[in-house]
């Protein structure tokens, strides 16, 4: 199928019938899978029988998730793990050895920094930090050892962009694997791999489930390392759970329309805080005048459901207008069809240094929302003062 079929292959691909001819994808709940004889047992274990042993290894409602989102990112492969966070520990782990060192962005989700500040260092790996958009900075941050570019486009909250062809062409001129964090976009807006990216990782937990009911995660991309991201998760554990699997195989069916659904209310909520009195800044990259409307123009196919907003005034007014609402959910998930509100420097980014909240641009007035599927206009209602 062409790229135009994006849709067809969301609804389509990934799942074979099994001899029950099932028309929805059912659900493998078993641990094992059984030989017909002793002999078929030891073919599969020496790996040269094909065929599922144990579902850490593989499961087919697993293998069904893994297929549909490795056709929607035009990936090789794809290792489904059991949350966004085992995706990205899963990469870092199979790329790095101790005394190598990665690049990564400094515009990232909170757990993703509290990870590489606090664990990954324990296991002897460096990592340097650069400003998101900075080209220039991911250049000369490149070492003899350097092995990882790591990075969220658009970021979370604030929707920083970098242009992913510059940097891919970056990363190959120094043999650097570029790995992108698709969460905020989904394949459906976003195709990092088209434009040079070797690995797109997913919190499929967000968008992908859309309806905020399971965790999950995925690495897709280049087929040899994630044939050796699968070994370390199946050798370590982090693999996903053939029932979260059916859950988040089930949203891949309407990521598009959800997604195009989601930037619309976005828009219209974006551009009606913009001319609010209350409001001091909007930070959403589909308005013309933020600094990074451009590259976005050129590498997204819509600006995403995540609007970002700064009141005027600190912590207190920040506070006042998220406990004012009666209809949006107070929580820090996003990409779920209800629309959530929530305070990123004392929760998502709570980890976070003052030095490093400073330098990510994460105010005690800036407040996040995940734009869900409501009626925008009851979305508005919540909001006003
Ligand atoms: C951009 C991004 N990456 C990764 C994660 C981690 O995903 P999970 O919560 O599924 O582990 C999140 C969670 O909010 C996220 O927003």
């Amino acid at each position: 199928m062409t790229e135009k079929s994006f849709q067809t292959k969301s609804v389509r691909v990934g799942h074979e019938p099994t001899n029950e001819q099932e028309h929805s994808a059912s659900i493998f709940l078993t641990s094992s899978f059984r030989f017909s004889s002793a002999e078929e047992a030891a073919d599969r274990f020496e790996n040269s029988g094909k065929g599922n042993m144990y579902s850490r290894f593989t499961n087919p409602t697993v293998d069904a998730f893994q297929n549909k989102l490795a056709a929607l990112e035009g990936a090789e492969k794809c290792q489904a793990t059991a949350s966004g966070m085992a995706a990205i520990f899963a990469t870092i782990m199979t790329i790095l050895k101790p005394g190598e060192h990665m690049v990564a962005s400094r515009c990232m989700f909170g757990t993703t920094i509290v990870l590489l500040n606090n664990i990954i260092e324990k296991f002897g790996i460096k990592v340097t930090f650069v400003d998101l958009p900075d080209l220039k900075s991911w250049e000369s941050s490149v070492q003899k050892n350097t092995k990882l570019f790591l990075l969220e486009t658009p970021s979370n909250p604030l929707g920083e962009v970098v242009d992913i062809k510059k940097l891919a062409a970056i990363s190959k001129m120094n043999n650097i694997v570029l790995a992108v964090d698709n969460c905020i976009m989904s394949p459906a807006l976003q195709k990092p791999l088209s434009l040079g990216a070797d690995l797109v990782i997913h919190s499929a937990t967000k968008y992908i489930d859309g309806q905020g009911r399971c965790l999950a995660g995925a690495v897709a991309g280049n087929g040899s390392i994630i044939d050796d991201i699968s070994l370390f998760s199946r050798s370590t554990g982090p693999t996903l759970s053939p029932f979260n699997a059916w859950i988040v195989l089930k949203g891949l069916e309407t990521l598009n329309l959800r997604m195009r659904a989601h930037c619309e209310s976005a828009m219209t909520l974006a551009s009606w805080l913009e001319r609010q009195t209350f409001v001091e800044k909007v930070h959403y990259v589909g308005l013309n005048r933020h600094p990074h409307h451009e590259v976005a123009s050129k590498q997204q196919s819509g600006f995403g459901g995540i609007v970002s907003f700064q009141v005027k005034g600190g912590r207190k007014e920040a506070f006042r207008l998220i406990n004012n609402t009666k209809m949006i959910s107070i929580t820090a998930n996003l990409g779920d069809t209800k629309t959530t509100i929530t305070h990123p420097s004392s929760t998502t980014h709570v980890r976070l240094s003052d030095e490093e909240k400073k330098q990510t641009h994460i105010t005690e007035n800036l407040i996040r929302i995940s734009v869900g599927l409501e009626d925008v206009d009851d979305i508005i209602a919540d909001l006003r003062p």
